[in-house]
């Protein structure tokens, strides 16, 4: 399996590992069958991503789209980080194997999942954003593991 230089670098030197302490959404979701979890954590203000940090038990391709993802996210509004989806960040990374890609949708479910209890909290409904699931082995056809 052939991993990308950014793949590596991001793996290796993960960015935004940590939590935020008055996140202003945290959202947590987990792949029932690889056992991986991943937590995002993101402080928002005056409707602008400010910081984003995450957490996880999980594969060298999670931890490198987490740290990808997250990067991407910071500085965006929620509009914009919307549209951050786990295609962009494999772009950004330079693709992943394919047996790798579902690793790059937690990424993606966790960040909505954290803007989705930022909407909670602050009682507001995000254009677009569709209740997070808790196991992403519910929304997307996930290979095997080997
Ligand atoms: Fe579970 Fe990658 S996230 S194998």
């Amino acid at each position: 399996m052939e991993y990308s230089e950014k793949v590596m670098d991001h793996f290796m030197n993960p960015r935004n590992v940590g939590e935020i302490e008055d996140a202003s959404g945290v959202g947590t979701v987990g792949n029932a069958k690889c056992g991986d979890i991943m937590k995002v954590y993101l402080k928002i203000e005056n409707g602008i991503i400010e910081d984003a940090k995450f957490k996880t038990f999980g594969c060298g391709a999670a931890v490198a789209t987490s740290s990808m993802a997250t990067e991407l996210v910071k500085g965006k509004t929620i509009p914009e980080a919307l549209e951050i989806t786990n295609k962009v960040v494999m772009e950004a990374l330079d693709g992943l194997p394919p047996v790798k890609v579902h690793c790059s949708c937690l990424a993606e479910e966790a960040l909505h999942a954290a803007l989705w209890d930022y909407a909670e909290k602050n009682h507001i409904v995000i254009e677009g954003l569709e209740r997070p699931v808790n196991d992403i082995g519910e929304l997307h056809e996930i290979p095997d593991q080997d």
